[in-house]
């Protein structure tokens, strides 16, 4: 029988921030939203919890399948039906539902249609194209992108060549005062994805904006930092 930490894949030792990223990727990984199941989903968090209730290597393990919850009273136990799962809670951190600004080209979509993410959702598009993730608070948009395995487009990841661009179509996305956008485009809702994290809980962002013609011409080639980072 696994125990909590087994689960969860840390070392018994393992600090209190490394367990917490330990459970943060496995509930991504089981998430029934994610193809996992409920089951695995439960199982995680029973072995998250336990760990902060101060579960110990060697300690007994009391119940291999959480899933089935807690047990029935005595008298109740062969009357009572199974109880429903219930609903898997909603994954820490702010929704993004992201979407390629190529196949908004492609598809003849207009940035400003209001309906944007509607048609996006019933175009049945590859997940590198259209679809969600969840960000830490603070973290950088292009960051949280890469940790759910999305290859977005960057190059110098200081805020210098707009290579990370992307559209705010819905949220807040501040940016710090060291970029490289003009106010127009600013105003527009263009935002670098390297150097700017969401602070909305729900958020609607179109990436490869570097393809839109205005951002284009402020783009310095990713070659250049490329080249940078294989001297360092
Ligand atoms: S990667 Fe260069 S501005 Fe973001």
């Amino acid at each position: 029988m696994e125990s909590p930490f087994e689960i969860l894949g840390v070392d018994p030792d393992a600090d209190d921030a490394d367990i917490v990223d330990a459970y943060r990727d496995r509930v991504k990984e089981v998430h029934p939203d994610q193809g996992g199941s409920v089951h695995e989903f439960r199982m995680v968090q029973t072995a998250y919890e336990r760990i902060e209730a101060g579960y110990q290597p060697g300690d007994p393990v009391p119940d291999p399948d959480p899933a089935a919850g807690p047990e029935p009273a005595a008298d109740d136990e062969a009357d009572e039906p199974a109880e429903e799962p219930a609903e898997p809670p909603e994954p820490d951190g702010l929704r993004v539902e992201y979407l390629d600004y190529e196949a908004i080209v492609d598809q003849g979509w207009s940035l400003d249609d209001p309906d944007l993410f509607e048609a996006a959702a019933d175009a049945d598009l590859d997940e590198a194209t259209y679809g969600e993730f969840y960000a830490a608070e603070d973290q950088p948009l292009l960051e949280a992108a890469e940790d759910n395995d999305l290859h977005w487009p960057f190059a110098c990841r200081g805020g210098a060549c707009t290579n990370c661009a992307v559209a705010v179509v819905d949220g807040e996305m501040p940016s710090p005062a060291s970029h490289v956008l003009p106010p127009e485009l600013f105003d527009k809702g263009i935002r670098l994805s390297c150097i700017s994290a969401p602070v909305s809980d729900d958020m609607q962002v179109v990436f490869n904006m570097k393809h839109l013609p205005e951002v284009g011409e402020l783009l310095l080639p990713a070659s250049r930092f490329e080249q940078a980072r294989s001297s360092e």
